[in-house]
C-alpha cells in the first residue's frame, strides 16, 4: 500500500477500508508516514467527510494504537461520561460522586485545559494534596471500594490520536465532525467503559456552533458506540454562554460543592442532574430517565454525594475538608469588579472570550507545558437575561496581579448588552440515543 494512492481515494470521495484505515493509523503513529501526507489525508476529509464505517474503523484503529486499559476487574457496568469541552464545565465534578453514591463504578481518566477549555483534572488538582496517579492496582482497588476514582490519562492511551489532534490542530482540521467523533471516541474505548455518556456543547463557547452541527457530531459518536457494542447517550447542551457562574479550577470545586450541596445555581444544578440521571440508566440503577431524575434531585436537595466526594478526595491524598471549609481551596490575592458600562439586559456572553479571559489570568495553559495558577478566576454575576444597571459589576475577577486591563477589556468585549430582555436559552437541545 502507498499512503498517495490513499489519499488519492479519499479525495476522490472512496470510502477506505478496514486495512486502509490500520496502515494509516499504524503508519503514521510510528513515525512511518510524515506529517505533510496526513495533513493531505486529513484535509481530503475535511473536504470528503468518511462513511459511519468509516468512522468506526478508525476509531478501533485509533484506540488499538496504544494501552487499551482493561475494567474487568471492577464489578458492574462501567459509565463514562465526556463532554465535548466548555468554559466553566464542572459537570464531571458534579456528577461522578452522584453516580458512585447510586453505586456506579466510576473508573474515570479525564485530561487538562487547553485554551479557553478547562480540565477535570486541573480543577481536582487545586485541592491540596490531591494526586492524580494511582497505580492499576489501586485505581481497581478504589473503584471496588469506593465506587469512585478519577486519574489522568495515561500518556500511551490512542498516541495516534494524540499524534493526529496536534497536526488538525496546525492544518486546520479540527472541526470535522468524523475527525472529532473518533477522536473523543477512541479515547473513551481506550479507557476501557462499558457504556458513555457524552455531553455534546453547542454554542459560541464550543467546537459545534449551531444545533444542526450538534446533532451530526451526536449521532455519529452514538453510532460509533453502537457499533462497538457500548450502550451510549449524547446530549446537546448549552454552551452560549459560560456553564455555572465560576470559571477557573478552585472557584469551580466551590461551585460544584454548593451544587451537590443543593444550593448550587439551577441551570447548572438542572444540566448535572440529567447528565447523572442518563448515567444511571445506563448503569441500570433504574429503567426510565425520569426515576433516575428523581432520584438525582432528590440526592442533589438532600446533599447525599457530598460524603462520597470526601471520600474520593481523602482517598487520593486531599483534604476532605475544604467540602465544609472551601475557603481552604486557593484564593487569589485581588478580588475586582468588572462594571457594566451601559443599563439593559444580558444578551450575549460569548463563552470563548471568558475563557480566554480567565486563561490570561493565569486558570488556564496557552501551550500544553505553561504552568497554571489554581486560584484566579472569574465569578459571571449577571448572565443571559438579567437587567444590569451602568456601574453595576458583571464579574468578580479573582487575580494575583493588580493590573488587569487586558481581562477588563475582554470581559466588556464578551458581555453584549442591550435594551430587549432576550428569551431564555435552553439548557438541553436534544438527546440522541
Ligand atoms: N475533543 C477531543 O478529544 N477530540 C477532538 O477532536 C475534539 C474535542
Amino acid at each position: 500500500m502507498r499512503m498517495v494512492d490513499l489519499i488519492h481515494k479519499k479525495r476522490s470521495g472512496s470510502a477506505l477500508l478496514q486495512e486502509e484505515i490500520d496502515f494509516i493509523i499504524q503508519g503514521y503513529t510510528q513515525g512511518d508516514i510524515p506529517d505533510y501526507q496526513m495533513s493531505a489525508l486529513l484535509m481530503a476529509v475535511y473536504f470528503r467527510g468518511m462513511t459511519s464505517e468509516e468512522i468506526s474503523h478508525l476509531t478501533m484503529s485509533m484506540a488499538n494504537s496504544g494501552d487499551r486499559i482493561d475494567l474487568s476487574e471492577i464489578n458492574g457496568v462501567k459509565v463514562d461520561k465526556h463532554s465535548t469541552g466548555g468554559v466553566g464545565d464542572k459537570i464531571s465534578l458534579i456528577v461522578a460522586p452522584i453516580a458512585a453514591y447510586l453505586g456506579i463504578p466510576v473508573a474515570k481518566m479525564s485530561g487538562r485545559g487547553l485554551g479557553h477549555t478547562g480540565g477535570t483534572i486541573d480543577k481536582l488538582e487545586s485541592i491540596a494534596g490531591f494526586h492524580i496517579e494511582l497505580s492499576k492496582e489501586e485505581f481497581i482497588r478504589s473503584v471496588n471500594t469506593n465506587k469512585i476514582a478519577i486519574v489522568g490519562q495515561s500518556g500511551n492511551l490512542a498516541p495516534a490520536d494524540k499524534k493526529i489532534y496536534a497536526l488538525r490542530d496546525v492544518t486546520a482540521t479540527v472541526d470535522s465532525i468524523p475527525l472529532i467523533a473518533s477522536s473523543i471516541m477512541s479515547k473513551k474505548i481506550a479507557s476501557g467503559a462499558d457504556a458513555i455518556v457524552l455531553d455534546v456543547k453547542m454554542g459560541s463557547g464550543a467546537f459545534m456552533k449551531t444545533v444542526e452541527d450538534a446533532r451530526v457530531l451526536a449521532q455519529t459518536m452514538v453510532s460509533i458506540g453502537k457499533s462497538l457494542g457500548r450502550h451510549t447517550i449524547a446530549m446537546i447542551t448549552d454552551m452560549e454562554q459560560p456553564l455555572g457562574r465560576e470559571i477557573g479550577n478552585a472557584n469551580e470545586v466551590r461551585e460544584s460543592i454548593d451544587v451537590l450541596r443543593g444550593t448550587g445555581d439551577h441551570d447548572l444544578t438542572e444540566v448535572a442532574i440529567s447528565v447523572a440521571a442518563y448515567m444511571a440508566l445506563l448503569g441500570k440503577v433504574y429503567s426510565s430517565f425520569e426515576e433516575a431524575h428523581a432520584a438525582v434531585k432528590e440526592i442533589i436537595q438532600n446533599g447525599r454525594a457530598l460524603d462520597t466526594f470526601r471520600i474520593f478526595i481523602a482517598n487520593q491524598g486531599g483534604n476532605p475538608d475544604i467540602v465544609d471549609h472551601p475557603e481552604l481551596l486557593p484564593t487569589a490575592a485581588h478580588h475586582i469588579e468588572v462594571l457594566a458600562k451601559s443599563d439593559g439586559f444580558v444578551q450575549q456572553i460569548e463563552a470563548e472570550q471568558i475563557g480566554i479571559a480567565a486563561m490570561l489570568l493565569g486558570a488556564g495553559r496557552a501551550k500544553k507545558e505553561d504552568p497554571i495558577d489554581y486560584s484566579v478566576g472569574i465569578t459571571l454575576n449577571k448572565k443571559i437575561g438579567d437587567a444590569v444597571q451602568s456601574g453595576q459589576s458583571i464579574c468578580t475577577l479573582h487575580a494575583n496581579r493588580q493590573n488587569v486591563q487586558d481581562v477588563i477589556d475582554l470581559i466588556h468585549g464578551a458581555y453584549i448588552i442591550a435594551d430587549a430582555k432576550p428569551v431564555p436559552a435552553q439548557l438541553i437541545y436534544d438527546v440522541i440515543m
